[in-house]
C-alpha cells in the first residue's frame, strides 16, 4: 500500500500574508506516494530522482529522514527501505519536500501500524521540513497532509474552508529557480521606499482574497478567476512576475482559463491557470507546452 503526502499552491494572497493579509492555499491532487517495506538497513530512494540516503547521510534528504525516523512514537523503528514517487517539480514553491516528508511518515507509520490523524503527520513532518526551510511557516506540511483549500493567516492555525467544487488547476512551470528570502526582501524594500504606495496594493490584495473566499465557497469559479487574474496584476506591481511568468498567464488566458496567476514567492516558480474543462485543460496545456514550458493538470482541494 502505498501513502501519499500533497503539494500545494497559493491561490491568492501570497506575499501580502506577511503582514497580516489571509492567504487562500489548496491541497494538489499530486503529490508524493511512498511505500516502506522491512530492510537491512533503513534508507530512502526516490524516483525519478534516482536518489538513495540513508540515516547516516549528512545531506538534507537523509537528515531529514533521521529526524522523523528518530522522533516516531513507535521509535526504535525496525530497519526499512522508504521508497518514494515524487510527482512534483522540486524547489518550484509546490511543496515538493513538505509533500515527500508526509509521505515518507506515512510510510514509516504503515509499516509499523501506528495510526496517526492528519495534525499529528502534519505536526511531525514540520520537523522534516526545518530541514529543508529552517523558518519554515507551516503551511506546506499542513496542506500536505490535510489537503483540501484553507485560509492561512500568519502565526495562526489554517481555517479550513467549505468549498463548493474542487478547483482544477493547469500547473507551468517556468523553470526559473528564485529565493522565497529574496523576494520577500525586495517587497519589504519596497514598503520602506513607498509606505503609502504599499498600503494601498495590500488594502487591494486583501479585498480580493476577501472576495475569492466568497467565490470558493459560492462554487463562483468565473469570479475566481477574475480574482486571480487581479491578483496577478498586483503581484507584478510589486515587481514578483517575469516575463516567463507573464507569457504563461497571457497564453493560459488566451487559451480559455478563467483566470491565472504566479503561485508563491514569484521571480520564477510556477503559474497556475484556472480551468473548468478538459478541453480547456487540454488547450492550456497545449499553449504553454508550445512556449517550451512543462505544464500538467492537478485538482485543487
Ligand atoms: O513559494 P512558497 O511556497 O515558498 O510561498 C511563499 C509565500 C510567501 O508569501 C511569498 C512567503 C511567506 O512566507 O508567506
Amino acid at each position: 500500500m502505498s501513502s501519499m503526502g500533497r503539494g500545494k499552491v497559493i491561490l491568492l494572497g501570497e506575499h501580502a500574508v506577511v503582514y497580516g493579509v489571509p492567504a487562500i492555499a489548496a491541497g494538489l491532487g499530486r503529490g508524493v506516494s511512498a511505500s516502506a517495506s522491512p530492510a537491512n538497513e533503513t534508507t530512502l530512494e526516490c524516483s525519478p530522482w534516482g536518489t538513495r540516503h540513508g540515516l547516516a547521510s549528512d545531506e538534507d534528504l537523509g537528515r531529514a529522514l533521521s529526524a522523523v525516523v528518530a522522533a516516531h512514537p513507535s521509535a526504535p523503528l525496525p530497519p526499512l527501505r522508504v521508497s518514494a514517487d515524487v510527482a512534483l517539480p522540486a524547489g518550484a514553491g509546490l511543496g515538493c519536500s513538505a509533500a515527500l516528508g508526509v509521505a515518507v511518515i506515512r510510510a514509516l507509520d504503515a509499516a509499523v501500524a501506528h495510526v496517526a490523524s492528519d495534525a499529528e503527520v502534519a505536526e511531525r513532518a514540520l520537523a522534516w521540513e526545518q530541514v529543508f526551510h529552517g523558518n519554515a511557516s507551516g503551511l506546506d506540511n499542513t496542506m500536505a497532509a490535510h489537503g483540501g483549500v484553507a485560509s492561512y493567516v500568519r502565526g495562526e492555525p489554517l481555517e479550513a474552508l467549505d468549498v463548493r467544487r474542487p478547483l482544477r488547476l493547469v500547473i507551468g512551470n517556468s523553470d526559473e529557480s528564485s529565493s522565497t528570502r529574496t523576494m520577500v526582501e525586495s517587497v519589504a524594500r519596497q514598503r520602506e521606499r513607498d509606505p503609502e504606495r504599499f498600503a494601498k496594493n495590500l488594502d487591494a490584495i486583501a479585498t480580493l482574497v476577501k472576495n475569492a473566499r466568497l467565490a470558493l465557497e459560492a462554487g463562483d469559479t468565473r469570479a475566481l478567476g477574475q480574482l486571480m487574474d487581479l491578483n496577478q496584476a498586483l503581484l507584478s506591481a510589486w515587481f514578483l512576475s517575469t516575463t516567463a511568468l507573464e507569457d504563461m498567464c497571457r497564453a493560459a488566458r488566451d487559451a480559455g482559463a478563467a483566470g491565472a496567476k504566479l503561485t508563491g514567492a514569484g521571480g520564477g516558480g510556477c503559474m497556475i491557470a484556472l480551468v473548468e474543462s478538459d478541453e480547456t485543460s487540454a488547450a492550456v496545456i497545449a499553449a504553454l507546452e508550445a512556449l517550451g514550458f512543462s505544464a500538467f493538470e492537478a485538482e485543487a482541494g
